[in-house]
Protein backbone atom coordinates (compact mmCIF):
# COMPACT_ATOMS: atom_id res chain seq x y z
CA UNK A 1 0.00 0.00 0.00
CA UNK A 2 2.91 2.43 1.10
CA UNK A 3 4.63 1.79 -1.88
CA UNK A 4 1.69 2.40 -3.99
CA UNK A 5 1.15 5.58 -2.65
CA UNK A 6 4.85 6.87 -3.23
CA UNK A 7 5.01 5.45 -6.73
CA UNK A 8 1.74 7.07 -7.66
CA UNK A 9 3.50 10.41 -6.01
CA UNK A 10 6.51 10.08 -8.30
CA UNK A 11 4.44 9.54 -10.86
CA UNK A 12 2.40 12.59 -10.59
CA UNK A 13 5.90 14.77 -9.90
CA UNK A 14 7.55 13.29 -13.06
CA UNK A 15 4.27 14.10 -14.51
CA UNK A 16 4.53 18.16 -13.33
CA UNK A 17 8.48 18.42 -13.93
CA UNK A 18 7.71 17.66 -17.69
CA UNK A 19 4.73 19.48 -17.89
CA UNK A 20 6.43 22.66 -16.22
CA UNK A 21 9.51 22.25 -18.46
CA UNK A 22 7.24 22.00 -21.71
CA UNK A 23 5.99 25.45 -20.40
CA UNK A 24 9.31 26.52 -20.17
CA UNK A 25 9.37 26.92 -23.93
CA UNK A 26 7.29 30.49 -24.14
CA UNK A 27 7.99 33.46 -21.95
CA UNK A 28 4.57 33.79 -21.47
CA UNK A 29 3.91 30.69 -19.76
CA UNK A 30 7.03 30.22 -17.87
CA UNK A 31 5.96 31.46 -14.83
CA UNK A 32 3.39 28.81 -14.87
CA UNK A 33 5.71 26.27 -15.97
CA UNK A 34 8.33 26.78 -12.94
CA UNK A 35 5.22 26.55 -9.90
CA UNK A 36 4.40 23.20 -11.30
CA UNK A 37 7.83 22.39 -11.78
CA UNK A 38 8.19 22.97 -7.78
CA UNK A 39 4.70 21.99 -6.61
CA UNK A 40 6.23 18.36 -8.34
CA UNK A 41 9.34 18.37 -6.51
CA UNK A 42 7.27 19.67 -3.23
CA UNK A 43 5.02 16.20 -4.19
CA UNK A 44 8.07 14.29 -4.32
CA UNK A 45 9.64 15.40 -0.94
CA UNK A 46 6.86 15.18 1.03
CA UNK A 47 5.95 12.17 -0.60
CA UNK A 48 9.23 10.65 0.43
CA UNK A 49 9.22 12.12 4.04
CA UNK A 50 5.79 10.51 4.73
CA UNK A 51 6.07 7.18 3.67
CA UNK A 52 10.09 6.38 4.71
CA UNK A 53 8.32 8.22 8.50
CA UNK A 54 11.33 10.06 8.61
CA UNK A 55 10.11 13.09 10.28
CA UNK A 56 7.43 13.91 12.18
CA UNK A 57 4.83 16.20 10.45
CA UNK A 58 6.19 18.96 12.75
CA UNK A 59 9.85 18.81 11.45
CA UNK A 60 8.08 18.93 8.29
CA UNK A 61 6.58 21.85 8.58
CA UNK A 62 9.20 23.73 9.96
CA UNK A 63 12.09 22.72 7.21
CA UNK A 64 9.09 23.90 4.89
CA UNK A 65 9.19 27.21 6.88
CA UNK A 66 12.69 28.07 6.55
CA UNK A 67 13.96 26.55 3.38
CA UNK A 68 10.82 27.96 1.96
CA UNK A 69 11.70 31.74 3.57
CA UNK A 70 15.77 31.33 2.60
CA UNK A 71 14.54 30.43 -1.05
CA UNK A 72 11.96 32.92 -1.08
CA UNK A 73 14.96 35.89 0.24
CA UNK A 74 17.31 34.79 -2.07
CA UNK A 75 15.35 35.03 -4.93
CA UNK A 76 13.84 38.24 -4.13
CA UNK A 77 16.91 40.05 -3.32
CA UNK A 78 19.33 38.23 -6.22
CA UNK A 79 19.24 41.24 -9.45
CA UNK A 80 18.67 39.87 -12.62
CA UNK A 81 22.16 40.10 -13.78
CA UNK A 82 23.03 37.77 -10.17
CA UNK A 83 20.93 34.92 -11.78
CA UNK A 84 23.95 32.89 -12.78
CA UNK A 85 25.83 33.15 -9.94
CA UNK A 86 23.01 31.65 -8.08
CA UNK A 87 22.11 29.02 -10.20
CA UNK A 88 25.97 28.14 -10.22
CA UNK A 89 25.87 28.12 -6.21
CA UNK A 90 22.51 25.86 -6.47
CA UNK A 91 23.85 23.72 -8.83
CA UNK A 92 26.49 23.30 -6.20
CA UNK A 93 24.82 22.54 -3.29
CA UNK A 94 22.26 19.72 -5.89
CA UNK A 95 26.02 17.97 -6.53
CA UNK A 96 27.15 18.55 -2.88
CA UNK A 97 23.79 16.68 -1.39
CA UNK A 98 24.22 13.85 -3.91
CA UNK A 99 27.09 12.80 -2.66
CA UNK A 100 26.41 13.09 1.21
CA UNK A 101 23.42 10.83 0.09
CA UNK A 102 25.73 8.60 -1.82
CA UNK A 103 28.32 8.35 0.91
CA UNK A 104 25.92 8.26 3.57
CA UNK A 105 24.81 4.49 1.51
CA UNK A 106 28.66 3.37 1.98
CA UNK A 107 28.09 4.06 5.47
CA UNK A 108 25.03 2.19 5.45
CA UNK A 109 26.45 -0.97 4.05
CA UNK A 110 29.56 -0.94 6.20
CA UNK A 111 27.54 -0.47 9.44
CA UNK A 112 28.28 -2.95 12.36
CA UNK A 113 24.26 -3.90 11.75
CA UNK A 114 24.61 -3.74 7.79
CA UNK A 115 22.83 -7.10 7.45
CA UNK A 116 19.59 -5.67 9.51
CA UNK A 117 19.97 -2.04 8.01
CA UNK A 118 19.89 -3.57 4.54
CA UNK A 119 17.66 -6.18 4.99
CA UNK A 120 20.41 -8.98 4.82
CA UNK A 121 21.40 -7.58 1.08
CA UNK A 122 25.11 -6.44 0.63
CA UNK A 123 27.42 -4.03 -1.49
CA UNK A 124 27.18 -5.53 -4.99
CA UNK A 125 29.14 -4.67 -7.38
CA UNK A 126 26.92 -2.57 -9.32
CA UNK A 127 26.20 -0.60 -6.05
CA UNK A 128 29.96 0.17 -5.86
CA UNK A 129 29.92 2.08 -9.53
CA UNK A 130 26.70 4.05 -8.93
CA UNK A 131 28.01 5.03 -5.61
CA UNK A 132 30.97 5.91 -6.91
CA UNK A 133 29.68 7.81 -9.86
CA UNK A 134 27.46 9.82 -7.54
CA UNK A 135 30.16 10.77 -5.25
CA UNK A 136 32.62 11.71 -7.94
CA UNK A 137 30.20 13.74 -10.38
CA UNK A 138 28.40 15.11 -7.00
CA UNK A 139 32.00 16.96 -6.11
CA UNK A 140 32.92 18.27 -9.33
CA UNK A 141 29.27 19.73 -9.62
CA UNK A 142 30.32 21.07 -5.95
CA UNK A 143 33.69 22.73 -6.40
CA UNK A 144 33.28 23.33 -9.80
CA UNK A 145 30.22 25.44 -9.49
CA UNK A 146 31.75 27.47 -6.41
CA UNK A 147 34.52 28.50 -8.63
CA UNK A 148 31.92 29.55 -11.16
CA UNK A 149 30.23 31.36 -8.44
CA UNK A 150 33.61 33.09 -7.07
CA UNK A 151 34.51 33.63 -10.74
CA UNK A 152 31.09 35.50 -11.68
CA UNK A 153 30.48 37.00 -8.08
CA UNK A 154 34.34 38.95 -8.51
CA UNK A 155 35.79 37.10 -5.44
CA UNK A 156 38.37 35.31 -7.92
CA UNK A 157 39.27 36.37 -10.84
CA UNK A 158 37.80 36.48 -14.25
CA UNK A 159 40.70 35.93 -16.42
CA UNK A 160 42.10 31.91 -17.18
CA UNK A 161 43.73 30.41 -14.16
CA UNK A 162 46.59 27.77 -15.97
CA UNK A 163 49.79 26.38 -14.05
CA UNK A 164 52.10 24.55 -15.81
CA UNK A 165 51.46 20.55 -15.69
CA UNK A 166 47.49 21.11 -15.02
CA UNK A 167 46.79 18.43 -18.12
CA UNK A 168 49.18 15.73 -16.43
CA UNK A 169 47.80 16.49 -12.66
CA UNK A 170 44.31 16.36 -14.23
CA UNK A 171 45.20 12.70 -16.01
CA UNK A 172 47.07 11.36 -12.39
CA UNK A 173 43.78 12.36 -10.78
CA UNK A 174 41.40 11.13 -13.60
CA UNK A 175 43.56 7.30 -13.24
CA UNK A 176 43.64 7.58 -9.24
CA UNK A 177 39.63 8.02 -9.00
CA UNK A 178 39.32 4.79 -11.64
CA UNK A 179 41.67 3.18 -9.03
CA UNK A 180 39.54 3.80 -6.30
CA UNK A 181 36.83 2.66 -8.56
CA UNK A 182 38.51 -0.56 -9.03
CA UNK A 183 38.98 -1.03 -4.94
CA UNK A 184 35.30 -0.06 -4.05
CA UNK A 185 34.15 -3.06 -6.44
CA UNK A 186 36.16 -5.09 -5.70
CA UNK A 187 35.86 -4.45 -2.00
CA UNK A 188 31.87 -4.75 -2.48
CA UNK A 189 30.58 -7.38 -0.35
CA UNK A 190 33.40 -8.10 1.72
CA UNK A 191 32.87 -7.19 5.45
CA UNK A 192 35.52 -8.79 6.97
CA UNK A 193 36.82 -5.71 8.10
CA UNK A 194 33.61 -3.41 8.84
CA UNK A 195 34.36 0.04 10.06
CA UNK A 196 35.49 4.14 9.72
CA UNK A 197 37.48 4.42 8.19
CA UNK A 198 40.04 1.57 8.34
CA UNK A 199 38.08 -0.45 5.41
CA UNK A 200 39.29 0.31 2.35
CA UNK A 201 35.92 0.42 0.57
CA UNK A 202 35.69 3.96 3.17
CA UNK A 203 38.89 5.05 1.76
CA UNK A 204 37.94 4.89 -1.94
CA UNK A 205 35.07 6.24 -1.24
CA UNK A 206 36.85 9.42 0.62
CA UNK A 207 39.75 9.21 -2.41
CA UNK A 208 36.98 9.28 -5.10
CA UNK A 209 35.37 12.26 -3.40
CA UNK A 210 39.14 13.83 -3.00
CA UNK A 211 39.15 13.36 -6.71
CA UNK A 212 36.01 14.96 -7.64
CA UNK A 213 36.70 18.08 -5.77
CA UNK A 214 40.09 18.45 -7.57
CA UNK A 215 38.85 17.88 -11.08
CA UNK A 216 35.97 20.64 -10.51
CA UNK A 217 38.24 22.88 -9.36
CA UNK A 218 41.22 21.91 -12.28
CA UNK A 219 38.43 21.99 -14.72
CA UNK A 220 36.49 25.48 -14.16
CA UNK A 221 40.03 27.95 -13.19
CA UNK A 222 41.16 27.60 -16.64
CA UNK A 223 37.86 29.12 -18.12
CA UNK A 224 37.61 32.90 -18.58
CA UNK A 225 34.72 34.72 -16.31
CA UNK A 226 32.81 35.54 -19.74
CA UNK A 227 32.15 32.22 -20.62
CA UNK A 228 30.91 31.48 -17.25
CA UNK A 229 27.07 30.82 -18.49
CA UNK A 230 27.81 27.91 -20.42
CA UNK A 231 30.16 26.63 -17.75
CA UNK A 232 27.29 26.66 -15.48
CA UNK A 233 25.06 25.33 -17.76
CA UNK A 234 26.94 22.09 -18.02
CA UNK A 235 27.70 22.32 -14.16
CA UNK A 236 24.01 21.89 -14.35
CA UNK A 237 23.93 18.91 -16.29
CA UNK A 238 26.34 17.61 -14.44
CA UNK A 239 24.15 17.85 -11.00
CA UNK A 240 21.14 15.98 -12.73
CA UNK A 241 23.43 13.26 -13.42
CA UNK A 242 24.89 13.11 -10.21
CA UNK A 243 21.13 13.18 -8.90
CA UNK A 244 20.26 10.56 -11.39
CA UNK A 245 23.66 8.21 -9.94
CA UNK A 246 22.08 8.77 -6.90
CA UNK A 247 18.37 7.87 -7.53
CA UNK A 248 19.95 4.39 -9.31
CA UNK A 249 21.93 3.98 -5.60
CA UNK A 250 18.49 4.94 -3.42
CA UNK A 251 16.53 2.42 -6.10
CA UNK A 252 14.24 5.79 -5.87
CA UNK A 253 12.07 6.66 -9.36
CA UNK A 254 11.78 9.95 -8.89
CA UNK A 255 15.29 11.10 -8.36
CA UNK A 256 16.33 9.32 -11.56
CA UNK A 257 13.47 10.95 -14.00
CA UNK A 258 14.68 14.24 -12.28
CA UNK A 259 18.11 14.04 -13.05
CA UNK A 260 17.64 12.86 -16.25
CA UNK A 261 15.64 15.85 -17.15
CA UNK A 262 17.99 17.93 -15.55
CA UNK A 263 21.14 16.09 -17.12
CA UNK A 264 19.09 16.53 -20.57
CA UNK A 265 18.14 20.00 -20.69
CA UNK A 266 21.17 20.88 -18.96
CA UNK A 267 23.18 19.40 -22.13
CA UNK A 268 20.94 20.89 -24.53
CA UNK A 269 21.45 24.63 -23.30
CA UNK A 270 24.70 24.23 -23.64
CA UNK A 271 24.75 23.26 -26.69
CA UNK A 272 22.51 25.83 -28.01
CA UNK A 273 24.41 28.43 -26.17
CA UNK A 274 28.32 27.19 -28.02
CA UNK A 275 26.02 26.76 -31.59
CA UNK A 276 24.56 30.73 -31.00
CA UNK A 277 28.51 31.63 -30.37
CA UNK A 278 29.47 29.73 -33.07
CA UNK A 279 32.54 27.80 -30.77
CA UNK A 280 32.56 24.31 -29.58
CA UNK A 281 31.99 23.08 -26.32
CA UNK A 282 35.68 21.50 -26.21
CA UNK A 283 37.07 24.99 -27.06
CA UNK A 284 34.89 26.73 -24.01
CA UNK A 285 36.45 23.95 -22.02
CA UNK A 286 39.95 24.51 -22.81
CA UNK A 287 39.81 28.37 -22.03
CA UNK A 288 41.46 31.71 -22.22
CA UNK A 289 38.34 33.00 -23.86
CA UNK A 290 37.02 36.36 -22.57
CA UNK A 291 38.49 36.88 -19.09
CA UNK A 292 37.58 40.07 -16.77
CA UNK A 293 38.06 42.54 -19.33
CA UNK A 294 35.61 41.27 -21.99
CA UNK A 295 32.47 42.84 -22.32
CA UNK A 296 33.32 45.66 -19.98
CA UNK A 297 35.56 47.19 -23.16
CA UNK A 298 39.09 46.10 -23.43
CA UNK A 299 41.46 48.69 -25.10
CA UNK A 300 40.01 51.09 -27.10
CA UNK A 301 40.33 50.38 -30.93
CA UNK A 302 39.67 51.98 -33.84
CA UNK A 303 40.19 50.47 -37.41
CA UNK A 304 43.32 52.75 -38.83
CA UNK A 305 42.45 55.46 -41.01
CA UNK A 306 38.13 54.87 -40.29
CA UNK A 307 35.68 57.69 -38.88
CA UNK A 308 32.61 56.92 -37.40
CA UNK A 309 29.09 59.19 -37.32
CA UNK A 310 28.54 60.71 -33.89
CA UNK A 311 24.79 61.63 -33.17
CA UNK A 312 22.76 63.51 -30.74
CA UNK A 313 19.58 62.93 -29.16
CA UNK A 314 17.98 65.57 -31.01
CA UNK A 315 18.67 64.06 -34.45
CA UNK A 316 17.76 60.37 -33.34
CA UNK A 317 14.79 61.86 -32.21
CA UNK A 318 13.88 63.30 -35.64
CA UNK A 319 15.18 60.50 -37.12
CA UNK A 320 12.93 57.91 -35.17
CA UNK A 321 9.56 59.71 -35.06
CA UNK A 322 9.73 60.14 -39.06
CA UNK A 323 10.33 56.44 -39.56
CA UNK A 324 7.77 53.87 -40.78
CA UNK A 325 9.57 51.20 -39.06
CA UNK A 326 11.76 50.99 -36.11
CA UNK A 327 13.55 47.73 -35.28
CA UNK A 328 15.63 47.90 -31.51
CA UNK A 329 18.54 45.60 -30.95
CA UNK A 330 19.50 45.03 -27.77
CA UNK A 331 22.55 43.43 -26.29
CA UNK A 332 24.26 43.49 -22.78
CA UNK A 333 25.10 47.36 -22.31
CA UNK A 334 21.11 47.46 -21.92
CA UNK A 335 21.53 45.41 -19.13
CA UNK A 336 24.38 47.06 -17.76
CA UNK A 337 22.25 50.62 -18.23
CA UNK A 338 19.21 49.37 -16.93
CA UNK A 339 17.51 50.64 -20.06
CA UNK A 340 15.01 48.55 -20.52
CA UNK A 341 11.95 50.69 -18.97
CA UNK A 342 13.31 53.59 -21.16
CA UNK A 343 13.58 51.58 -24.12
CA UNK A 344 9.54 50.48 -23.59
CA UNK A 345 8.79 54.35 -23.30
CA UNK A 346 10.55 54.95 -26.13
CA UNK A 347 8.64 52.91 -28.16
CA UNK A 348 5.52 54.17 -26.87
CA UNK A 349 6.48 57.45 -28.05
CA UNK A 350 7.17 56.04 -31.32
CA UNK A 351 3.85 53.93 -31.51
CA UNK A 352 1.83 56.90 -30.56
CA UNK A 353 3.23 58.35 -34.09
CA UNK A 354 2.15 55.63 -35.64
CA UNK A 355 5.76 53.99 -36.07
CA UNK A 356 5.96 50.01 -36.17
CA UNK A 357 8.11 49.13 -33.12
CA UNK A 358 9.53 45.26 -32.68
CA UNK A 359 12.72 43.99 -30.81
CA UNK A 360 14.79 41.57 -32.22
CA UNK A 361 16.77 39.50 -29.78
CA UNK A 362 19.98 37.43 -30.34
CA UNK A 363 19.88 33.96 -28.39
CA UNK A 364 23.47 34.92 -26.87
CA UNK A 365 22.64 38.63 -26.52
CA UNK A 366 23.89 39.82 -23.18
CA UNK A 367 25.59 37.28 -20.79
CA UNK A 368 22.42 34.47 -20.31
CA UNK A 369 20.20 32.64 -21.69
CA UNK A 370 17.11 34.68 -22.36
CA UNK A 371 19.14 37.64 -20.92
CA UNK A 372 17.45 39.83 -23.02
CA UNK A 373 13.78 38.09 -22.86
CA UNK A 374 13.76 38.13 -19.09
CA UNK A 375 14.83 42.47 -19.03
CA UNK A 376 12.23 43.33 -21.75
CA UNK A 377 9.62 41.03 -19.67
CA UNK A 378 10.18 42.84 -16.52
CA UNK A 379 10.00 45.99 -18.71
CA UNK A 380 6.27 44.98 -20.04
CA UNK A 381 7.12 44.93 -23.42
CA UNK A 382 4.64 42.88 -25.17
CA UNK A 383 5.78 39.39 -26.17
CA UNK A 384 4.35 39.57 -29.76
CA UNK A 385 6.61 42.32 -30.25
CA UNK A 386 9.50 40.50 -29.48
CA UNK A 387 11.15 38.05 -32.47
CA UNK A 388 13.85 35.89 -32.37
CA UNK A 389 17.01 36.49 -34.70
CA UNK A 390 15.16 33.89 -37.56
CA UNK A 391 12.29 35.62 -37.66
CA UNK A 392 13.27 39.10 -37.95
CA UNK A 393 16.72 38.96 -40.15
CA UNK A 394 14.81 39.06 -43.40
CA UNK A 395 12.97 42.23 -41.96
CA UNK A 396 16.23 44.49 -41.93
CA UNK A 397 16.03 45.32 -45.65
CA UNK A 398 12.77 46.91 -45.25
CA UNK A 399 12.94 48.76 -42.09
CA UNK A 400 14.10 52.78 -41.82
CA UNK A 401 16.13 52.67 -38.48
CA UNK A 402 17.92 49.92 -36.52
CA UNK A 403 18.53 51.15 -32.84
CA UNK A 404 21.73 48.92 -31.25
CA UNK A 405 21.26 49.43 -27.55
CA UNK A 406 24.42 48.13 -25.80
CA UNK A 407 24.78 45.13 -28.67
CA UNK A 408 28.10 44.67 -30.42
CA UNK A 409 29.12 41.09 -31.17
CA UNK A 410 25.80 40.25 -31.85
CA UNK A 411 25.30 42.26 -34.67
CA UNK A 412 28.95 42.33 -36.25
CA UNK A 413 29.03 42.02 -40.04
CA UNK A 414 32.49 40.36 -39.74
CA UNK A 415 30.91 37.19 -38.70
CA UNK A 416 29.63 36.67 -42.20
CA UNK A 417 32.83 37.24 -44.14
CA UNK A 418 36.24 37.85 -41.90
CA UNK A 419 37.67 34.42 -41.59
CA UNK A 420 40.17 35.78 -39.17
CA UNK A 421 38.27 36.92 -37.10
CA UNK A 422 37.27 35.05 -33.52
CA UNK A 423 33.37 35.46 -34.03
CA UNK A 424 33.38 34.49 -37.40
CA UNK A 425 30.68 32.02 -38.56
CA UNK A 426 28.30 33.16 -35.49
CA UNK A 427 25.31 33.90 -36.64
CA UNK A 428 24.14 37.54 -36.78
CA UNK A 429 21.41 39.95 -36.69
CA UNK A 430 21.84 41.63 -40.17
CA UNK A 431 20.90 45.41 -38.75
CA UNK A 432 23.49 46.55 -41.79
CA UNK A 433 20.72 45.98 -43.66
CA UNK A 434 18.68 48.53 -42.51
CA UNK A 435 18.18 51.96 -44.56
CA UNK A 436 19.89 53.34 -41.25
CA UNK A 437 21.68 52.06 -38.15
CA UNK A 438 22.26 53.97 -34.86
CA UNK A 439 24.37 52.68 -31.90
CA UNK A 440 23.78 53.74 -28.26
CA UNK A 441 27.22 52.91 -26.01
CA UNK A 442 29.81 54.70 -24.26
CA UNK A 443 33.16 54.41 -26.26
CA UNK A 444 34.22 52.60 -29.36
CA UNK A 445 35.46 49.83 -26.78
CA UNK A 446 34.94 46.47 -28.12
CA UNK A 447 32.55 43.53 -26.47
CA UNK A 448 32.58 40.55 -25.00
CA UNK A 449 34.79 38.59 -27.64
CA UNK A 450 37.30 42.05 -27.79
CA UNK A 451 37.07 42.81 -31.63
CA UNK A 452 36.43 45.63 -33.33
CA UNK A 453 33.11 46.31 -35.28
CA UNK A 454 33.04 47.15 -38.40
CA UNK A 455 29.02 48.08 -38.23
CA UNK A 456 30.52 51.14 -36.67
CA UNK A 457 32.48 52.35 -39.57
CA UNK A 458 29.38 52.34 -42.19
CA UNK A 459 28.45 55.45 -43.92
CA UNK A 460 24.56 54.59 -43.05
CA UNK A 461 25.56 54.23 -39.29
CA UNK A 462 25.48 56.78 -36.63
CA UNK A 463 27.04 56.19 -33.00
CA UNK A 464 25.09 57.78 -30.07
CA UNK A 465 27.69 58.08 -27.32
CA UNK A 466 26.49 57.66 -23.92
CA UNK A 467 25.29 55.71 -21.14
CA UNK A 468 22.14 54.02 -23.21
CA UNK A 469 19.71 54.65 -20.14
CA UNK A 470 20.99 58.64 -20.43
CA UNK A 471 20.86 58.70 -24.05
CA UNK A 472 17.34 56.81 -24.05
CA UNK A 473 15.51 59.24 -21.74
CA UNK A 474 17.07 62.26 -23.98
CA UNK A 475 16.04 61.01 -26.55
CA UNK A 476 12.34 60.23 -25.24
CA UNK A 477 12.40 63.93 -23.71
CA UNK A 478 13.50 65.22 -27.51
CA UNK A 479 10.13 63.32 -28.99
CA UNK A 480 7.98 64.78 -26.40
CA UNK A 481 9.28 68.49 -27.58
CA UNK A 482 8.75 67.92 -31.25
P1 LIG B 1 28.80 42.61 -26.23
O1 LIG B 1 29.34 42.20 -27.56
O2 LIG B 1 29.48 42.10 -25.03
O3 LIG B 1 28.79 44.21 -26.21
C1 LIG B 1 28.19 44.90 -25.19
C2 LIG B 1 28.42 46.38 -25.44
O4 LIG B 1 27.64 47.09 -24.49
C3 LIG B 1 29.86 46.80 -25.25
O5 LIG B 1 30.48 47.00 -26.49
C4 LIG B 1 29.77 48.08 -24.40
O6 LIG B 1 30.40 49.16 -25.07
C5 LIG B 1 28.28 48.33 -24.30
N1 LIG B 1 27.88 48.85 -22.98
C6 LIG B 1 28.27 48.42 -21.76
N2 LIG B 1 27.71 49.18 -20.80
C7 LIG B 1 26.93 50.09 -21.42
C8 LIG B 1 26.10 51.14 -20.97
N3 LIG B 1 25.94 51.42 -19.66
N4 LIG B 1 25.46 51.88 -21.90
C9 LIG B 1 25.62 51.64 -23.21
N5 LIG B 1 26.38 50.65 -23.70
C10 LIG B 1 27.05 49.89 -22.81
O7 LIG B 1 27.25 42.25 -26.08
P2 LIG B 1 26.24 41.49 -27.03
O8 LIG B 1 26.20 42.11 -28.40
O9 LIG B 1 25.00 41.37 -26.25
O10 LIG B 1 26.90 40.06 -27.24
C11 LIG B 1 26.97 39.12 -26.22
C12 LIG B 1 28.33 38.48 -26.22
O11 LIG B 1 28.46 37.70 -25.01
C13 LIG B 1 28.53 37.55 -27.39
O12 LIG B 1 29.86 37.59 -27.84
C14 LIG B 1 28.23 36.18 -26.78
O13 LIG B 1 28.87 35.12 -27.46
C15 LIG B 1 28.79 36.37 -25.37
N6 LIG B 1 28.21 35.43 -24.38
C16 LIG B 1 26.88 35.35 -24.25
C17 LIG B 1 26.32 34.44 -23.36
C18 LIG B 1 24.84 34.35 -23.27
S1 LIG B 1 24.21 32.95 -22.83
N7 LIG B 1 24.08 35.35 -23.55
C19 LIG B 1 27.15 33.66 -22.56
C20 LIG B 1 28.54 33.80 -22.67
C21 LIG B 1 29.04 34.71 -23.59
P3 LIG B 1 31.00 50.40 -24.24
O14 LIG B 1 31.93 49.82 -23.22
O15 LIG B 1 31.67 51.23 -25.26
O16 LIG B 1 29.83 51.10 -23.63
Amino acid sequence: MKQNLIDIAYLVSAILFIYGLKRLQSPSTARGGNRLAALGMFVAVVATLFVQNLLTPVQMLAGLVVGGAFGALLARRVEMTGMPELVAAFNGFGGAASALVAGAEVARFLAPNAAELMGGSVLSGADAVTISLSILIGMITFTGSFIAFGKLSGRISGNPIVFPGARLVTVVIVLGAVGALAVMVSGAGDFATPGFPADPVVQAALGIAAAGALLGILLVLPIGGADMPVVVALLNSYSGLAAAATGFVLDNTALIVSGALVGASGLILTTIMCKAMNRSLLNVLAGGFGGDSAGQGGSASAVAGQTVNATTPDDVAILLSYASKVIFVPGYGMAVAQAQHAVRELADELAKKGVVVKYAVHPVAGRMPGHMNVLLAEANVPYDQLYEMDEINGEFETTDVAVVIGANDVVNPAARHDTASPIYGMPILNVDQAATTIVLKRSMRPGYAGVDNELFYNANNQMLFGDAKESITEVINEIKAL
